[in-house]
């Protein structure tokens, strides 16, 4: 059985002009252990479809699918109450917007050690314990003096850090990581990766990774999504996708590479959709 499997989402808006269509029709599944990435241009719906599976949209936000399992559980039809349980439990998710996700009036101690005491069978001590041990894990430097500090007291890149902990803390089965690593400098990118991958390798968790980074989906991910406009271009697992991709808009991101740069220049994927315009493409 399937972690979670989605059939035929459909994300609309109702904005003043009418309905605004992000996410058209995506279906995905992801099974234990297995780490599928998702891939597109800003605005093409990735981080839409995932927070409509949290159940994290704003009421505007009108949601359909055929199917939304999660361990064969449907996940529409399940109460607030069963829904809270799930969600920061078996599924959380690291999300695009570190500064914005954390609660500006509360210190970060406080905030993980709330999501311990909620969904973990710890005491206060422990409680204190196991977030200082996860502040080491995701390398924040004096783990047990940054409890005390205020999400405003640090820089992006560090609250993208106390988020991913935030996000491990109660050892998901599945876990959705919203560009884990776009606030942060190489050398701490790699080592998010790293703890990302050695985490997924040791619990067998499902990871869903989206990503503008095709070397991060290179060196991370089993299968990738491609998507475009809210809708899947192409899914194909990951050597396939980079020997031998089927759709144009996946030939134009990966030609967008460095290592794919023809005579010194770049394609971009904006190349693409001016050619598709002028209709030579494919
Ligand atoms: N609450 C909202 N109300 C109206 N439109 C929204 C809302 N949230 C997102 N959208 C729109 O839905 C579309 C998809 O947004 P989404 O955030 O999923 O893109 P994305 O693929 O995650 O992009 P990025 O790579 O920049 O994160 C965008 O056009 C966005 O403006
Ligand atoms: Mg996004």
């Amino acid at each position: 059985m399937a972690l979670l499997e989605i059939e035929n989402l459909t994300v609309e808006f109702e904005m003043a002009h009418g309905m605004f269509r992000a996410v058209d029709g995506v279906s995905l599944s992801v099974e234990a252990g297995e780490v599928l990435a998702i891939v597109g241009e800003s605005g093409s719906g990735k981080s839409v479809a995932m927070l409509a599976v949290m159940g994290l949209l704003p009421w505007t936000a009108k949601i359909t699918a055929d199917r939304m399992l999660f361990e064969g559980r449907d996940i529409q039809a399940i109460s607030a109450n069963e829904r809270r349980q799930l969600i920061g439990k078996d599924i959380a998710m690291i999300f695009q917007e570190p500064v914005a996700s954390l609660n500006p009036c509360f210190t970060v101690g406080f905030q993980i050690e709330e999501v311990l005491r909620i969904h973990m069978n710890l005491d206060r001590k422990a409680r204190r314990a196991r977030a200082i041990e996860l502040f080491n894990l995701v390398g924040l430097p004096d783990p047990a003096e940054r409890l005390h500090h205020f999400p405003h007291q640090m820089s992006g890149g560090q609250c993208q850090r106390v988020m991913i902990a935030m996000a491990i803390a109660c050892h998901p089965k599945l876990l959705i990581a919203d560009e884990p690593t776009t606030a942060l400098d190489v050398t701490i990118q790699k080592q998010i990766l790293d703890l990302l991958m050695g985490l997924q390798a040791e619990t067998g968790m499902g990871l869903i990774i989206i990503t503008h980074d095709m070397g991060v989906v290179a060196e991370t991910a089993d299968r990738v999504i491609v998507q475009y406009k809210g809708r899947k271009m192409e899914e194909a697992d990951v050597l396939t996708l980079f020997e031998a991709p089927k759709n144009a808009y996946t030939r134009a991101l990966l030609s967008a590479l460095p290592e794919n740069a023809k005579g010194g220049r770049l394609t971009t994927v904006s190349d693409f959709m001016a050619g598709a315009a002028a209709g030579e493409s494919a």
